[in-house]
């Protein structure tokens, strides 16, 4: 059968067999950053944003997506630059030996997507699917509250950026 959807920005048309798993299939496609752990639902290495809502693609079939925006953590870095997030993780000792990152830094980016100014806990509880072995989660805990300062001051920048926009285009209007 054939799979229609987006993963990071891209249209992607791929045959897959009913059965396959969102996670093989991306895994299959060079989306190694998706990891392959317990494939149980249990430690989230697997976990990627659909339609902006993390999942663990080791439960879900591929088909299920049919349609939808898939973002990995290849996708998440805008050219050379680092997002905010990674950044704050590189920044605070957060990656240790990185195999829980992608998905916590998916689950982070879904979290202040919808919170911008999260507590710690609402933080916790955003990573309390994502399994870690190296880090005891604070330093994740830190960094995302960190990466959240940087989307506001940003958010705040881009506010006034358009604010000042929309005042010359007025002024200049006849
Ligand atoms: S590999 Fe999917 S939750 Fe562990
Ligand atoms: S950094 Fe090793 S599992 Fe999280």
């Amino acid at each position: 059968m054939q799979l229609v959807l987006k993963v990071n920005g891209e249209s992607k048309h791929w045959t897959i067999a009913p059965g396959d798993l969102l996670l093989d299939v991306l895994r299959r496609e060079a989306y190694f950053g998706v990891k392959r752990g317990c494939e149980t639902g249990e430690c989230g290495a697997c976990t990627v944003l659909l339609n902006g809502k993390p999942i663990n693609s080791c439960l879900m079939f591929a088909a299920q997506a049919e349609g939808g925006e898939i973002l990995t953590i290849e996708g998440v870095a805008q050219r050379d630059k680092l997002d905010a997030i990674q950044e704050a993780f590189l920044e605070h000792g957060a990656v240790q030996c990185g195999y829980c990152t992608p998905g916590m830094i998916l689950s982070a980016k879904a979290l202040l997507a919808e919170h911008p100014d999260p507590t710690e806990a609402q933080v916790r509880e955003a990573l309390a699917g994502n399994f870690c072995r190296c880090t005891g989660y604070l330093k994740p805990v830190e960094a995302v509250l960190a990466a959240a300062k940087v989307y506001r001051s940003l958010a705040a920048k881009e506010q006034k950026r358009s604010q000042k926009a929309k005042r010359q285009r007025q002024k200049s209007k006849p």
